[in-house]
């Protein structure tokens, strides 16, 4: 991914500082641990890198929002978002299983200083299941940004490319959604929030749109649109190309996710586009 990169301890709190500096709230955290293994141990480990990151932003830039990735994908040596059984050509997600670890990675974010949690794995009942348990541990003031709406889609290969995390064996589309089914997605979303997001995404974006405002109309929940990888890098390309001009293309598609009712922008340019929108 052009201009996107894994940051250290040290980078990431400068970056944190950089993105305050130029009007960013928040930001979204994704951990790429030393060890994978078949537990992701490493995701809810107390000096995991994602929980150090948390403190060491939080030190720096208390005012800004932290908000943490909460998958297993990037700790998996198999690289599936859940706990998975194989058998013989076949692989099974466990879903309760899965669920038993998210929150423990919930909780030690929450713990580390996270001000959001945000599940990202599709697993049935987790937002039910960390509400609980934040509000059990003394959590009850972080929130919870819930990728809804999330579906199987050829557009996040650079960023498992990025975060090392490509399954290695069978794909998502057994726990992420039929892209050609858009009740299915409505019925998911308005589950989450049943059982406690406070805020709801919608993912990919761009081809997504109706979701996006159906989503918000619907719900009235703040809603969240995640541009992801693979828009960003097909972007960037044409743009290198000399196709499109970045700067416009970029301030017309986010402007276009705003219109189709995104309370809330998840975007690698994040932070160009805040420079650019004050200019
Ligand atoms: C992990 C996760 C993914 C993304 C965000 N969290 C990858 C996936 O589901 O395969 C994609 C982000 C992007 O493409 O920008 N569950
Ligand atoms: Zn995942």
């Amino acid at each position: 991914m052009p201009g996107v990169f894994q940051l250290s301890l040290k980078e990431i709190v400068d970056d944190a500082q950089r993105a305050q500096d130029v009007g960013l709230q928040a930001v979204l955290l994704f951990g790429i641990p030393e060890r994978k293994d078949e537990q992701a141990s490493s995701a809810y480990a107390e000096n995991g890198v994602v929980q150090k990151a948390l403190q060491a932003i939080k030190g720096k830039c208390p005012g800004l929002i932290a908000i943490t990735d909460v998958c297993l994908c990037e700790y998996m040596s198999h690289g599936h978002c859940g706990v998975t059984r194989v058998d013989g050509d076949h692989f099974h997600v466990l879903n309760d299983e899965t669920v038993e670890l998210l929150i423990k990675t919930a909780l030690s974010h929450a713990a580390a200083g996270a001000d959001l949690v945000a599940p990202s794995d599709m697993m049935d009942g987790r937002i039910g299941a960390i509400r609980n348990a934040l509000d059990a541990g003394g959590f009850d003031q972080t929130g919870i940004m819930s990728y809804a709406a999330k579906f199987a889609s050829a557009f996040y290969g650079p960023f498992r490319e990025a975060a090392e995390s490509p399954p290695q064996f069978g794909d998502r589309r057994s726990y992420q959604l039929d892209y050609a089914n858009a009740d299915e997605a409505l019925r998911e979303v308005a589950l989450d929030i049943d059982e406690g997001a406070d805020i709801v995404m919608v993912k990919p974006a761009l081809p997504y749109i109706d979701i996006l405002w159906r989503v918000h109309e619907r719900f009235k929940k703040p809603t969240a649109a995640y541009h992801v990888s693979g828009e960003y890098a097909m972007l960037k390309a044409a743009a290198e190309k000399g196709i499109v001009e970045e700067r416009v293309a970029v301030i017309e598609i986010m402007t276009a996710l705003r219109r189709a009712g995104a309370d809330i922008i998840i975007t690698y340019w994040a932070r160009e586009l805040a420079k650019w929108l004050r200019e």
